[in-house]
């Protein structure tokens, strides 16, 4: 592991890269003599077009540090783009040119460099409405550039909605993981017209198409294009971002097309937090604590072979990229002072978490649950009141109740059946309250939101054969590759413990897709704060569906912190 100071900025990489201009990518990979499959429309291109090398695709905004002032317009183009800017229009006709900083990356594994650019609109007016295009010198469609709008945050304590799932994919169903469901995703996000989206992890899964990994991504981007460049999609690295030949944690891919919110550290784009009304959303990179090694991983037999101009080495089978604990800690000590910094600012009521690995699930074909995360930041969570933790990775849906504490020693070896110290959570209750409104000021409530659009779904889930009990499964160490029972092939065995999954409320066994839609209410001085969360499921499994229907509700309430008594 590197010390944070020789971290490299994934912006680095583009001061350093030059590239032939007006060429397009297909050009481009010919000219690597790499073959990837790039499905038909994927690119945005319209067939005899002048060069299409600098138009943009892929566009999506991200929130920056303060969601009333900042937004970040980023997209990608097939080549390099020649002064790529964003035109903020203004009434009256005029607008205000932001030029674009580039961030180039060169897969390395097919040798593909993908072009990405970040405007930032800065001192933006809080709780308004901007319309922007997007173009450049050499964009095919620059008459009639990419145009849409979005809102920036309101300020102070305001109604406000969000949505999240993660576990997305593409429509290109030709990529592993694929599935049509996550077309019907994207346009769900905009039935609900949330404010923002939290993409909760495992994005595109590129990694599991390790020879065409920037297709696959350009598939994703054009994807969520629809909503994306419309309002903000705010993500967090799930494990299959984690790719061959990209970086020393394997998240160039991710890290060049995101900007996010500064964290201070040395090690952007992978955590950070930010404020809208009287709620803190913090994201976070849960591959640094987890022990589950799920990365980009070689089974075998035959060796991963980059193309030469990379200069990298076959990946032998066996191989695996497993990042636990790549910070050093700095993430963990990151999280604690943003905790303590909320706990001190009275005009935070709300605390909500999105990480992509689960801490809390009882999902039997899935992962299950991971005793890095508890043991490392469930008691932070703890101590500074998390009220909501937002997660993916498991492709279902399940909901905790609030749960505070742990239990020590009450797991059980998967295979002898010894005792394991799990850190079972303890949940403080077990029965939907009477009022029907949860206090998180007593415990932590979990969502396992996994069913973006993948074509695995996850909705099985354990059970205890002795009692009937849900049964989680709990990895409490690394699963690094062993050999398989097949010469030269390599496994990753799943969780090794067992628990009674004691603070499970409720699994949805009908379908592993769906979204949630969270309503926060700020209430006043004298009513309480509520956060609404609604989450609709997709019964469309392998066929996908448009159709989302209402599948659970809970409220979470309690006092402002600004009132004159606590209830
Ligand atoms: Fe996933
Ligand atoms: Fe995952």
């Amino acid at each position: 592991m590197k010390p944070e100071s020789q971290e490299q900025r994934p912006d680095a990489a583009a001061e350093t890269f030059s590239a032939p201009h007006s060429i397009s990518r297909r050009d481009f990979l010919k000219g690597a003599g790499v073959a990837v499959a790039v499905p038909a429309g994927v690119l945005g291109e319209t067939p005899g077009a002048p060069s299409a090398a600098g138009t943009p695709e892929q566009v999506h905004l991200t929130f920056g540090d303060d969601p009333s002032r900042t937004v970040f317009i980023s997209w990608a183009s097939p080549a390099q783009a020649t002064n790529p800017r964003v035109l903020l229009h203004r009434p009256g006709g005029a607008h205000t040119v932001i030029p674009a900083v580039q961030r180039a990356y060169t897969d390395g594994m097919n040798g593909q460099t993908v072009f990405t650019y970040h405007a930032k609109l800065d001192s933006l007016e809080s709780h308004s409405s901007y319309r922007y295009s997007v173009t450049a010198n050499n964009d095919s469609r620059r008459q009639r550039p990419f145009t849409a709008t979005f809102r920036t945050a309101p300020r102070g304590r305001v109604p406000f909605r969000w949505t999240s799932y993660g576990d997305l994919s593409t429509p290109v169903t030709s990529w592993t993981r694929s599935s049509p469901q996550s077309y019907h995703a994207v346009d769900a996000v905009e039935r609900f017209q949330p404010l923002f989206h939290l993409l909760n992890g495992d994005l595109c899964y590129a990694n599991l198409n390790p020879t065409a990994q920037p297709a696959v991504w350009a598939d994703f981007g054009n994807n969520v294009q629809r909503s994306a460049a419309n309002r903000p999609w705010m993500p967090c690295p799930g494990n299959h971002e984690i790719e061959f030949g990209n970086g020393e944690h394997g998240l160039n891919s991710y890290l060049t097309r995101y900007a996010l919110p500064d964290n201070g550290t040395s090690f952007p784009g992978r955590w950070y937090a930010f404020r809208v009304g009287s709620a803190l959303f913090i994201s976070l990179a849960a591959d640094d604590v987890i022990y589950q090694d799920s990365g980009a991983f070689n089974s075998g037999p035959a060796p991963l072979t980059p193309v030469a101009s990379s200069g990298h080495e076959p990946i032998a089978p066996g191989t695996s990229i497993y990042i636990h604990g790549y910070s050093g800690g700095a993430q963990t000590r990151w999280l604690e002072a943003t905790l303590a910094a909320a706990q001190n600012d009275t005009n935070i009521d709300w605390i909500i978490v999105q990480m992509h690995q689960d801490a809390l699930s009882s999902s039997e074909n899935g992962n299950g649950s991971d005793r890095g995360i508890r043991e490392t930041w469930l008691p932070l969570f703890d101590r500074y009141g998390v009220d909501l933790v937002l997660c993916g990775h498991d492709h279902d849906y399940e909901r905790s109740w609030p749960v505070r504490g742990c239990n020590h020693h009450v797991g059980r070896d998967a295979a002898s059946g010894e005792t394991v110290d799990t850190c079972q959570p303890q949940p403080v209750v077990t029965s939907d309250p009477a009022d029907g409104r949860f206090d998180t000021r007593r415990g932590t409530i979990h969502l396992i939101l996994g069913g973006g659009g993948t074509n695995m779904p996850n909705d099985l889930y354990g059970v205890n054969p002795l009692n009937g009990a849900p049964q989680a499964k709990v990895i409490t160490k690394a699963n690094r590759p062993t050999a398989g029972a097949a010469p030269g092939v390599f496994v990753r065995h799943s969780a090794d413990a067992l628990e009674d999954a004691i603070w499970s409320a409720r699994r949805n066994t009908v379908t592993g897709y769906g979204i949630g839609v969270f309503d926060l209410e700020p209430g006043s001085a004298n009513d309480p704060t509520t956060v609404t969360m609604r989450y609709y499921q997709a019964v469309g499994d392998h066929g996908g569906t448009s159709d989302y229907e209402l599948f659970d509700t809970i409220v979470l309430a309690k006092a402002r912190r600004d009132a004159k008594r606590s209830s």
